[in-house]
């Protein structure tokens, strides 16, 4: 089955756990590629997907605006049916990651989108609306690669289950 890990990285770091998640469906067996919204979609691939997970940055406590953009204006791909998540970057706790995924979901809910986070019933990692890792916050962005995996891998095996 294709997934596709699609995201804007200013900095590195969202692109770093984009890779991270599709690692993750590699290890469930399954195929992922990478896009950055800025260099290399590919919309016949994209169209091949069953699973499609977008990741931004958090800015001002959102999700980064060419991220909105591209959903809105530009992507062009329908997304109808298909299995969604989202993941974030950030500094700090409390510096909005949730409500950057948040708003990423809302568009996609829009677009008929199917939205899977894993949500809390797996136990550990526990991972509420999408994996968030901090760069501001000690070694919790090394630390968060490991459940970036697991969300990739349990994203995968959602999407084998349902299509
Ligand atoms: C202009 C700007 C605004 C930011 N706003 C926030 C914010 O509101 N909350 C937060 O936790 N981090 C904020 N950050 C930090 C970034 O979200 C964080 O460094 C992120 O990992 C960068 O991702 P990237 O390397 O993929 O670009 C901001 C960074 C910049 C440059």
């Amino acid at each position: 089955m294709k997934f596709a890990v699609i995201y804007y990285s200013v900095s590195g770091n969202t692109k770093s756990m984009a890779e991270e998640i599709a690692e993750g469906i590699r290890i469930a067996g399954e195929e992922a590629r990478l896009f950055s919204i800025e260099e290399n979609v590919d919309p016949a691939y994209l169209e091949q997907c069953k699973g499609i997970l977008f990741g931004t940055p958090t800015y001002v406590a959102t999700s980064h605006w060419k991220m909105i953009e591209w959903l809105n204006h530009t992507s062009g791909i329908n997304l109808s049916g298909k299995l969604g998540g989202c993941f974030a970057t950030a500094h700090y706790a409390q510096g909005g990651g949730d409500t950057a995924i948040l708003s990423m979901i809302g568009v996609l809910l829009v677009k008929g989108m199917l939205i899977y986070s894993g949500g809390a019933a797996f136990g550990q990692p526990f991972i509420h609306h999408g994996p968030i890792a901090l760069d501001a916050v000690g070694t919790h962005f090394e630390d968060s690669r490991e459940m970036f995996r697991i969300f990739g891998e349990r994203f995968a095996n959602k999407a084998l289950e349902l299509f």
